[in-house]
């Protein structure tokens, strides 16, 4: 028996697939996304994440109540770890941070982002509605505390997750809660490293309005794509500036310190998988989420009163004009009964439409 053989069939395979769980993973090239199954089982299921919500194919369900961040803004004065795991910027939560309003309490673990490339071309966030991209995507992920020890007991467990999707578009304003995370990401360039950073309310990188949003079961976004994971992406999406997304988009290696093949970290987002079996639900109806601009509302208020006036100028007028008619009518027959010659009749008519019009227009008005 070659002993050196023996040890290569049984350990080997091992070390590789600690070594390829650990950093070979991509977005594109050699381990895309398109290998990940062959790597990584679970990947290849039928319940993955990111899906494309078709709104009109979502099903209203009034038992979902609005999500409750337990804890989000007493962040305490213990700083925050940031770190570049070659994939993403993840920042680690503190454990009395927790999720209500799901089934479970869960605690949070940590958040993390997903990005484009800084070029022209649309795409960023991993979740699309109607087939629309964001430009970037906030997750804030946490474990099932009730029925688990801790996330590594829970990650591989249905509802074992939760996680919170925030798309994020740009726009002219700078969001300043985002700058608690941009303005370290200098300081994490390179994949490994890791910087400690100032505690911030991490309440405030969410939506205001976090009643409306879609819920459905889906996996890790990443290798393992565990399938453990209870989505509840938001209808509202967060802004930043384009200086904000530019930043996020071109800071960051996913190659490590002293590496000869620099590698920026970008279009770190999954393509979107097939929803298969599943259903996606909505915590709103359609016209619940359809929210007037203060433009809107006021163009619709004067209309309306245009409409109420103009409907009274009108009714006003047919009342006299009736009225008009009435009397006209009477006077024609008096007429007629003093002169009998048609052509006078006529033209006391005509004289009477005549005079009267302007006056007519003016107690109408
Ligand atoms: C998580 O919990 C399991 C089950 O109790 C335990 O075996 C494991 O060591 C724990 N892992 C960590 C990282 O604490
Ligand atoms: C998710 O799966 C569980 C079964 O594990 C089911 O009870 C629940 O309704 C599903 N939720 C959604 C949103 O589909």
């Amino acid at each position: 028996m070659d002993c050196v053989a023996l040890f290569m069939l049984l350990f080997l395979p091992g070390l590789h697939w600690t070594a390829a769980e650990e950093t070979s993973w991509t977005y594109t090239g050699m381990v895309g996304q398109s290998e990940w199954s062959e790597h990584y089982p679970e990947c290849g299921g039928t319940s993955q994440s990111p899906v494309d919500v078709v709104t009109t194919q979502t099903k209203y369900d009034p038992a979902l109540t609005p999500l409750t961040p337990l804890g989000y803004s007493q962040h305490g004065n213990q700083p925050f770890t940031l770190y570049n795991n070659g994939h993403t910027a993840v920042i680690e939560l503190p454990d009395w941070m927790s999720l209500g309003g799901l089934p479970w309490l869960f605690s949070a673990v940590q958040m993390h982002l997903h990005w484009g490339n800084g070029g022209p071309s649309y795409g960023g966030s991993e979740h699309t509605i109607n087939g629309q991209s964001a430009e970037a995507e906030l997750h804030v992920l946490h474990y099932n505390s009730e029925l688990y020890p801790n996330m590594s007991a829970a990650m591989t467990q249905r509802d074992g997750l939760a996680v919170l999707g925030i798309l994020i578009v740009t726009g002219e304003e700078t969001n300043p809660a985002f700058n608690n995370i941009i303005n370290y990401l200098s300081r994490i360039r390179h994949a490994n490293q890791k910087v400690f950073i100032p505690a911030f309310d991490v309440q405030s990188l969410l939506p205001e309005d976090l009643g409306r949003y879609y819920r459905y079961n889906g996996s890790l976004t990443t290798p393992p794509c565990y399938q453990s994971v209870i989505w509840s992406l938001f209808n509202e999406r967060v802004q930043i500036s384009k200086a904000q997304l530019l930043k996020m988009e071109t800071i960051l290696f996913s190659s490590k310190a002293g590496d000869p093949d620099r590698m920026l970290l970008q279009d770190n987002y999954r393509a979107t998988q097939p929803l298969n079996h599943r259903a996606v639900f909505a915590s709103f109806t359609a016209e619940s989420g359809k929210e007037l601009t203060s433009g809107e509302v006021t163009a619709i208020v004067i209309g309306i009163m245009c409409g109420c006036v103009g409907l009274a100028v009108i009714v006003r007028f047919i009342i006299k004009t009736i009225r008009f008619f009435t009397l006209l009518h009477h006077e024609t027959v008096a007429v007629n009964r003093w002169h009998s010659s048609p052509t006078r009749t006529r033209l006391a008519l005509i004289n009477c439409v005549v005079c009267n019009i302007p006056f007519w227009i003016e107690k109408c008005l």
